[in-house]
Protein backbone atom coordinates (compact mmCIF):
# COMPACT_ATOMS: atom_id res chain seq x y z
CA UNK A 1 0.00 0.00 0.00
CA UNK A 2 2.71 2.48 1.10
CA UNK A 3 6.75 1.81 0.33
CA UNK A 4 9.37 3.99 1.00
CA UNK A 5 12.31 2.85 -0.80
CA UNK A 6 15.99 3.96 -0.14
CA UNK A 7 14.78 7.66 -0.03
CA UNK A 8 16.94 10.41 0.84
CA UNK A 9 16.09 14.14 1.42
CA UNK A 10 18.01 17.02 1.90
CA UNK A 11 16.88 19.90 3.41
CA UNK A 12 18.64 23.55 3.59
CA UNK A 13 22.01 21.32 3.90
CA UNK A 14 20.86 18.86 6.40
CA UNK A 15 20.62 15.13 5.37
CA UNK A 16 17.17 14.46 6.52
CA UNK A 17 16.28 11.38 5.12
CA UNK A 18 19.19 9.48 4.82
CA UNK A 19 18.33 5.67 2.85
CA UNK A 20 14.74 5.93 4.77
CA UNK A 21 12.78 2.35 3.56
CA UNK A 22 9.79 1.32 5.21
CA UNK A 23 6.49 -1.42 3.73
CA UNK A 24 3.17 -0.30 4.84
CA UNK A 25 0.66 -3.14 4.24
CA UNK A 26 -2.90 -2.58 3.02
CA UNK A 27 -4.87 -2.00 6.68
CA UNK A 28 -2.10 -1.72 9.01
CA UNK A 29 -1.73 1.39 11.55
CA UNK A 30 1.80 1.85 11.49
CA UNK A 31 3.52 4.79 14.05
CA UNK A 32 6.53 6.24 13.53
CA UNK A 33 8.30 6.91 16.55
CA UNK A 34 11.52 9.21 16.44
CA UNK A 35 13.13 12.16 18.15
CA UNK A 36 11.79 15.97 17.73
CA UNK A 37 13.28 16.87 14.31
CA UNK A 38 14.45 13.64 13.13
CA UNK A 39 12.22 13.72 10.33
CA UNK A 40 8.89 12.18 10.73
CA UNK A 41 6.79 15.06 9.55
CA UNK A 42 9.57 15.23 6.44
CA UNK A 43 8.84 11.19 6.11
CA UNK A 44 4.87 11.60 5.73
CA UNK A 45 4.94 14.80 3.36
CA UNK A 46 6.47 12.21 0.79
CA UNK A 47 3.74 9.87 1.33
CA UNK A 48 1.41 12.39 0.00
CA UNK A 49 3.67 14.40 -2.23
CA UNK A 50 4.16 17.69 -0.57
CA UNK A 51 7.45 16.82 -0.46
CA UNK A 52 9.53 14.76 -2.85
CA UNK A 53 12.73 12.91 -3.02
CA UNK A 54 16.10 14.16 -3.92
CA UNK A 55 16.92 10.13 -4.46
CA UNK A 56 14.79 6.37 -4.08
CA UNK A 57 11.22 6.00 -4.47
CA UNK A 58 7.74 6.06 -3.01
CA UNK A 59 5.13 4.00 -3.96
CA UNK A 60 1.65 4.49 -2.76
CA UNK A 61 -1.60 2.38 -3.56
CA UNK A 62 0.17 0.62 -6.72
CA UNK A 63 2.32 3.73 -8.44
CA UNK A 64 5.52 5.82 -8.06
CA UNK A 65 4.40 9.07 -6.29
CA UNK A 66 7.27 10.42 -7.54
CA UNK A 67 6.60 10.22 -11.17
CA UNK A 68 2.97 11.42 -11.39
CA UNK A 69 1.94 14.03 -13.35
CA UNK A 70 0.57 17.35 -12.31
CA UNK A 71 -3.10 15.95 -13.79
CA UNK A 72 -2.75 12.98 -11.62
CA UNK A 73 -2.65 14.66 -8.51
CA UNK A 74 -6.04 15.09 -7.82
CA UNK A 75 -6.03 11.51 -7.53
CA UNK A 76 -3.75 11.16 -5.02
CA UNK A 77 -5.04 13.67 -3.08
CA UNK A 78 -8.39 11.93 -2.61
CA UNK A 79 -6.59 8.61 -1.54
CA UNK A 80 -4.52 10.06 0.81
CA UNK A 81 -6.08 11.90 4.08
CA UNK A 82 -4.25 14.48 6.05
CA UNK A 83 -4.47 15.59 9.72
CA UNK A 84 -1.23 18.20 10.18
CA UNK A 85 0.37 18.46 13.40
CA UNK A 86 -0.51 22.14 13.53
CA UNK A 87 -4.05 21.11 12.28
CA UNK A 88 -5.40 24.50 11.58
CA UNK A 89 -9.19 25.20 10.83
CA UNK A 90 -9.81 28.44 9.08
CA UNK A 91 -11.02 30.81 11.61
CA UNK A 92 -12.77 32.93 9.25
CA UNK A 93 -15.50 29.82 8.45
CA UNK A 94 -17.70 27.77 9.97
CA UNK A 95 -17.44 24.00 10.67
CA UNK A 96 -19.53 23.45 7.42
CA UNK A 97 -17.11 25.43 5.12
CA UNK A 98 -14.22 24.16 6.73
CA UNK A 99 -14.96 19.98 6.85
CA UNK A 100 -16.87 20.73 3.36
CA UNK A 101 -13.78 22.31 2.04
CA UNK A 102 -12.89 20.54 -0.45
CA UNK A 103 -16.42 19.61 -1.90
CA UNK A 104 -17.38 23.80 -1.78
CA UNK A 105 -14.13 24.02 -4.46
CA UNK A 106 -15.48 21.60 -6.54
CA UNK A 107 -19.01 23.16 -6.89
CA UNK A 108 -20.98 20.34 -5.09
CA UNK A 109 -24.40 21.37 -4.53
CA UNK A 110 -24.78 22.99 -1.31
CA UNK A 111 -27.48 20.68 0.02
CA UNK A 112 -25.24 17.13 -0.69
CA UNK A 113 -22.22 19.30 1.15
CA UNK A 114 -24.40 19.69 4.48
CA UNK A 115 -25.52 16.13 4.24
CA UNK A 116 -21.86 14.42 3.69
CA UNK A 117 -20.90 16.94 6.87
CA UNK A 118 -23.27 15.71 8.95
CA UNK A 119 -22.50 12.55 7.94
CA UNK A 120 -18.93 12.56 8.69
CA UNK A 121 -19.39 14.55 11.47
CA UNK A 122 -20.96 11.86 13.07
CA UNK A 123 -18.03 9.22 12.20
CA UNK A 124 -15.78 11.79 14.49
CA UNK A 125 -18.52 12.12 17.36
CA UNK A 126 -19.35 15.04 16.86
CA UNK A 127 -23.27 16.21 16.40
CA UNK A 128 -24.99 19.10 14.40
CA UNK A 129 -22.35 21.99 14.80
CA UNK A 130 -22.31 22.85 11.04
CA UNK A 131 -22.24 26.62 12.66
CA UNK A 132 -20.10 26.59 15.05
CA UNK A 133 -17.00 29.04 14.39
CA UNK A 134 -13.47 27.36 15.34
CA UNK A 135 -12.92 30.32 18.20
CA UNK A 136 -16.38 28.16 19.64
CA UNK A 137 -14.97 24.87 20.20
CA UNK A 138 -12.00 23.03 22.48
CA UNK A 139 -9.18 21.53 21.69
CA UNK A 140 -10.19 18.22 21.03
CA UNK A 141 -13.44 19.66 19.09
CA UNK A 142 -10.81 20.93 16.41
CA UNK A 143 -8.38 17.80 16.20
CA UNK A 144 -12.12 16.01 15.05
CA UNK A 145 -13.23 18.93 13.38
CA UNK A 146 -9.79 18.36 11.47
CA UNK A 147 -10.30 14.85 11.10
CA UNK A 148 -13.65 15.09 9.50
CA UNK A 149 -12.03 17.53 6.72
CA UNK A 150 -9.40 14.71 6.18
CA UNK A 151 -11.64 12.09 5.88
CA UNK A 152 -14.63 13.95 3.90
CA UNK A 153 -13.39 12.33 0.58
CA UNK A 154 -13.17 8.69 2.00
CA UNK A 155 -9.55 8.10 1.53
CA UNK A 156 -7.97 5.01 1.76
CA UNK A 157 -5.16 6.41 3.45
CA UNK A 158 -5.09 8.44 6.33
CA UNK A 159 -1.55 10.32 7.89
CA UNK A 160 -2.05 12.01 11.17
CA UNK A 161 0.90 14.26 12.85
CA UNK A 162 0.71 14.28 15.94
CA UNK A 163 -3.19 13.98 16.47
CA UNK A 164 -3.25 13.80 20.32
CA UNK A 165 -0.41 16.50 21.31
CA UNK A 166 -1.59 18.94 23.79
CA UNK A 167 -5.06 17.23 24.73
CA UNK A 168 -5.58 15.92 27.98
CA UNK A 169 -5.28 12.15 28.29
CA UNK A 170 -8.95 11.80 28.40
CA UNK A 171 -9.64 13.49 25.02
CA UNK A 172 -6.34 12.10 24.06
CA UNK A 173 -7.61 8.31 24.21
CA UNK A 174 -11.04 9.24 22.33
CA UNK A 175 -8.90 10.34 19.73
CA UNK A 176 -7.03 6.98 19.94
CA UNK A 177 -10.25 5.49 19.92
CA UNK A 178 -11.47 7.17 16.76
CA UNK A 179 -8.16 6.29 14.95
CA UNK A 180 -8.70 2.62 15.67
CA UNK A 181 -12.70 3.06 14.65
CA UNK A 182 -11.77 4.98 11.24
CA UNK A 183 -9.34 2.01 10.47
CA UNK A 184 -11.98 -0.52 11.13
CA UNK A 185 -14.93 1.34 9.47
CA UNK A 186 -12.88 3.03 6.35
CA UNK A 187 -10.66 0.24 5.95
CA UNK A 188 -7.86 2.73 5.70
CA UNK A 189 -4.49 2.43 6.35
CA UNK A 190 -3.11 4.71 8.98
CA UNK A 191 0.16 6.18 9.09
CA UNK A 192 0.25 8.18 12.69
CA UNK A 193 3.30 9.94 14.22
CA UNK A 194 3.21 10.47 18.28
CA UNK A 195 5.51 11.22 21.19
CA UNK A 196 2.34 9.56 23.14
CA UNK A 197 3.53 6.08 23.95
CA UNK A 198 0.66 5.22 25.40
CA UNK A 199 -1.52 5.89 22.34
CA UNK A 200 1.28 4.16 20.17
CA UNK A 201 1.26 1.07 22.06
CA UNK A 202 -2.45 1.12 21.78
CA UNK A 203 -3.30 1.99 18.15
CA UNK A 204 -0.23 0.39 16.25
CA UNK A 205 -0.21 -2.53 14.45
CA UNK A 206 3.68 -1.85 13.81
CA UNK A 207 5.50 0.73 15.18
CA UNK A 208 8.57 1.93 13.42
CA UNK A 209 11.79 4.19 15.06
CA UNK A 210 12.94 6.87 12.83
CA UNK A 211 16.73 7.40 13.52
CA UNK A 212 19.67 9.62 11.78
CA UNK A 213 17.65 9.35 8.63
CA UNK A 214 16.51 6.06 8.43
CA UNK A 215 13.95 3.35 9.65
CA UNK A 216 16.09 1.13 12.24
CA UNK A 217 13.42 -0.76 14.04
CA UNK A 218 9.90 -2.12 12.78
CA UNK A 219 8.07 -4.24 14.76
CA UNK A 220 4.63 -4.64 16.79
CA UNK A 221 4.03 -3.24 19.97
CA UNK A 222 5.08 -6.72 21.72
CA UNK A 223 8.04 -6.49 19.68
CA UNK A 224 9.06 -3.03 20.32
CA UNK A 225 8.45 -3.43 24.49
CA UNK A 226 10.85 -6.97 24.33
CA UNK A 227 13.40 -5.13 21.43
CA UNK A 228 17.04 -5.54 23.33
CA UNK A 229 17.73 -2.38 21.32
CA UNK A 230 18.94 -0.13 23.81
CA UNK A 231 17.84 2.82 21.77
CA UNK A 232 14.77 1.69 21.11
CA UNK A 233 14.57 1.23 25.21
CA UNK A 234 16.12 4.75 25.73
CA UNK A 235 13.05 6.15 23.63
CA UNK A 236 10.05 4.78 25.34
CA UNK A 237 11.07 4.89 28.87
CA UNK A 238 12.27 8.08 27.68
CA UNK A 239 15.03 8.14 29.96
CA UNK A 240 18.03 10.85 29.25
CA UNK A 241 20.33 8.45 29.92
CA UNK A 242 21.68 5.90 26.77
CA UNK A 243 23.00 5.80 23.55
CA UNK A 244 20.13 8.74 22.12
CA UNK A 245 22.42 12.14 23.23
CA UNK A 246 20.27 14.73 25.17
CA UNK A 247 20.81 17.78 23.06
N1 LIG B 1 10.78 22.95 4.32
C1 LIG B 1 11.89 22.79 5.04
N2 LIG B 1 13.01 23.49 4.75
C2 LIG B 1 14.14 23.34 5.46
N3 LIG B 1 14.27 22.49 6.49
C3 LIG B 1 13.20 21.77 6.83
C4 LIG B 1 11.96 21.88 6.13
N4 LIG B 1 11.07 21.04 6.69
C5 LIG B 1 11.72 20.43 7.70
N5 LIG B 1 12.99 20.87 7.78
C6 LIG B 1 13.99 20.40 8.75
O1 LIG B 1 14.03 19.00 8.71
C7 LIG B 1 14.23 18.46 10.01
C8 LIG B 1 13.17 17.44 10.32
O2 LIG B 1 11.93 18.09 10.46
P1 LIG B 1 10.58 17.34 10.81
O3 LIG B 1 9.55 18.40 10.91
O4 LIG B 1 10.33 16.24 9.86
O5 LIG B 1 10.92 16.73 12.24
P2 LIG B 1 9.98 15.83 13.16
O6 LIG B 1 10.65 14.51 13.33
O7 LIG B 1 8.60 15.83 12.63
O8 LIG B 1 10.07 16.62 14.55
P3 LIG B 1 8.92 16.95 15.66
O9 LIG B 1 8.80 15.71 16.47
O10 LIG B 1 9.52 18.07 16.44
O11 LIG B 1 7.69 17.33 14.93
C9 LIG B 1 14.27 19.65 10.96
O12 LIG B 1 15.62 19.95 11.22
C10 LIG B 1 13.62 20.75 10.17
O13 LIG B 1 14.14 22.00 10.56
MG1 LIG C 1 6.85 16.69 13.18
Amino acid sequence: MIQLVDVYKNLGGKQILNGASMDIEDGETRVILGRSGEGKSVCIKHICRLMQPDRGEVWVNGADISRLKESELGELRKTVGLLFQYAALFDSMNVLENVGFTLFERKVPVDEIRERVRETLKMVRLGDILDKMPSELSGGMKKRVGLARSIIQKPKILLYDEPTTGLDPVTSDAINDLIIHLAKQLKVTSVVITHDMVSAFKIATKISFLYQGRFIFTGTPEETRESDDPIIQQFIHGRSDGPLSNM
